[in-house]
């Protein structure tokens, strides 16, 4: 049985791969959010997870508007980022986990998650963002993931309650995979913000504290929420919660919060990070 042993969400903003890019880490701007990463870098180095399950969501670059999946997973052995801009280096291919992705993906479609199987797959700023910065200089190659990316660009998306059960199903999936394999979880994206139209720029921190809150301790009150809830009270991009609710999914048993960081505005969103651990009951 493989072992998942915790779990990191992460805002994914793209002028984060910048700043690294030309070491803005320690400008005023950037250092209360870079100041947030180097314990939980510490916990990735230590517990050397092999597998990362991914959660994110596809801006635009593998999926555009015209084809949408609601759920889909990479089952490929590499993966490429093509990414918008900033006239940045090209970053490295990201290592795939072939074989625990069609397990996972198997299992998903049986228990009634009728996924869109990619064995071929761009992965943008969702994906790659989070992982330039847990490993600094892009030195995350020797990391497996299995990319999940959750729509939340076009409508009808799913909504926190669904995405949360998908987070179940893959819990499920990942611990009757026969292996000694260590999987760590990622939910990307969020927290709130709206990037376009006349709201552009909201943002609400009291909201976002409360769900980095109650995300740890009761995950269900925030599948209360639907999608234009979300859109109400945080903007329109809010929805990207909906990666973090499907990470928290994935646990079980009591949950400890060993990492938080917060703060806002970058560019134009609240940037969140929680590092968990759980213990799983017998
Ligand atoms: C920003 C945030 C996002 O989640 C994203 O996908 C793109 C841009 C931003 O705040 O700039
Ligand atoms: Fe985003």
């Amino acid at each position: 049985m493989a072992t998942i042993i915790g779990a990191v969400t992460t805002s994914h903003i793209p002028a984060i791969a910048n700043a690294m890019a030309n070491k803005l880490e320690e400008t005023p701007y950037w250092k209360p959010f870079f100041d947030g990463y180097p314990p939980v870098r510490k916990w990735l180095n230590e517990k050397k997870p092999d597998v990362i399950v991914l959660f994110y969501n596809d801006h635009g670059l593998e999926f555009f508007i015209d084809k949408k999946p609601t759920f889909a997973i990479g089952v490929a052995d590499e993966y490429h980022n093509s990414d918008e801009g900033w006239g940045i280096a090209t970053i490295p291919p990201v290592t795939g986990e072939s074989e625990l992705s069609w397990h996972i993906a198997n299992s998903l479609v049986e228990d009634g998650f009728d996924m869109t199987i990619c064995q071929e797959m761009k992965v943008d700023h969702g994906l790659t963002v989070p992982l330039s910065l847990m490993w600094p200089g892009n030195d995350y190659g020797h990391v497996k993931v299995i990319p999940v990316c959750i729509n939340c660009e076009q409508h009808p998306m799913p909504q926190p309650k669904r995405c949360y059960a998908l987070g179940q199903a893959i819990g499920k999936a990942i611990e009757s995979f026969d292996s000694d394999m260590t999987v760590a979880i990622f939910g990307t994206g969020g927290l709130s913000h709206q990037l376009d139209g006349e709201a552009a720029g909201t943002l609400n921190r009291k909201f976002d504290l409360e769900c980095m809150d109650k995300l740890v301790a009761c995950p269900e009150e925030l599948t209360q929420y639907s999608n234009l809830d979300l859109v109400k009270i945080g903007g329109a991009q809010t929805v990207e919660l909906n990666m973090w609710i499907a990470m928290r999914g994935v646990l079980r048993g009591k949950v400890t919060e060993l990492h938080c960081n917060y703060h806002a505005p970058i560019s134009n969103t609240g940037a969140g990070l929680l590092l968990l651990e759980h213990e799983m009951p017998e």
